[in-house]
Parts: structure tokens; sequence; C-alpha cells
């Protein structure tokens, strides 16, 4: 799975000490995943996961009122990247994955955090060109 990385970087601290959460939760349930110590860990990497995804639409609100601070002129396009990702977090139903768990989890976990360095990468960093 990908970690965090200082090409994440902006240099506003709050939003890049934000990005290094996303990445420290997505790790926490992964490592989880990968344990068999826990007898109770699907209602546990369910926890984290439902974490993940309250804390990234804070993220994201966090940056937006960031954007407009800025007056970035992008705001708009960028906002419509964060509105159909949670979107697409909304749609995920994880009572309702009974077989494969680990296989399903894993691969959400991968898109997740794919999907933020994507974000990162080809998003963020333009918020700091400007
Ligand atoms: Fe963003």
């Amino acid at each position: 799975m990908l970690k965090w990385k200082d090409d994440y970087l902006l240099g506003i601290d709050k939003i890049d000490e934000q990005h290094k959460e996303l990445f420290r939760v997505a790790e926490r349930a992964y490592n989880l995943l990968k344990s068999n110590y826990f007898v109770d860990k699907y209602n546990k990497i369910v926890e984290i996961i439902g974490k993940l995804k309250d804390y990234t639409i804070f993220h994201f609100q966090e940056e937006e009122k960031y954007m407009l601070s800025i007056k970035y002129k992008r705001f708009f396009a960028h906002k419509i990247e964060h509105d159909e990702f949670i979107e697409q977090l909304n749609k995920v139903e994880l009572k309702d994955v009974d077989e494969n768990q680990d296989k399903y989890i894993l691969g959400l976990l991968e898109f997740v955090v794919k999907w933020i360095n994507d974000h990162i990468i080809g998003q963020d960093l333009k918020i700091i060109e400007d």
C-alpha cells in the first residue's frame, strides 16, 4: 500500500498534517487487516474505515475553506473531485460484505489511498502553484 512521502507536502502545515493523518488512519486499518491476533478485527476495521471517511469529509471542508480564503481560481473543479469521492465512499456498505472480506477491504483501502495519492499530486499541489 502507498505510504506518506514528502512529495505530498504543500507547505501549508494544517493541510499537510491532515494528509498525514489520512495515511496514518488507512495504515492502521491495513495493519489490522493483516494481523491475526484480533478476534473482532472486522468490527474494528469497519470502525476505522468509518473514521477514515469522516476524517476525509472534515479534511475536504478544511481544504475548501483554505482555497476560498486565498480566492483560489480552480476552487470549483477541485471541489467537484472532493464531492465525487465522498459520493463513492457513501456507496460503500461494509456490513454487507461477508464473503472474501479481506480481499474486499484490502481493495477498498488500496482504492482510497491511491485516490488520495492521485488527488494530492494532481490537485492539491496546484493550490500552491498560483
Ligand atoms: Fe483536495
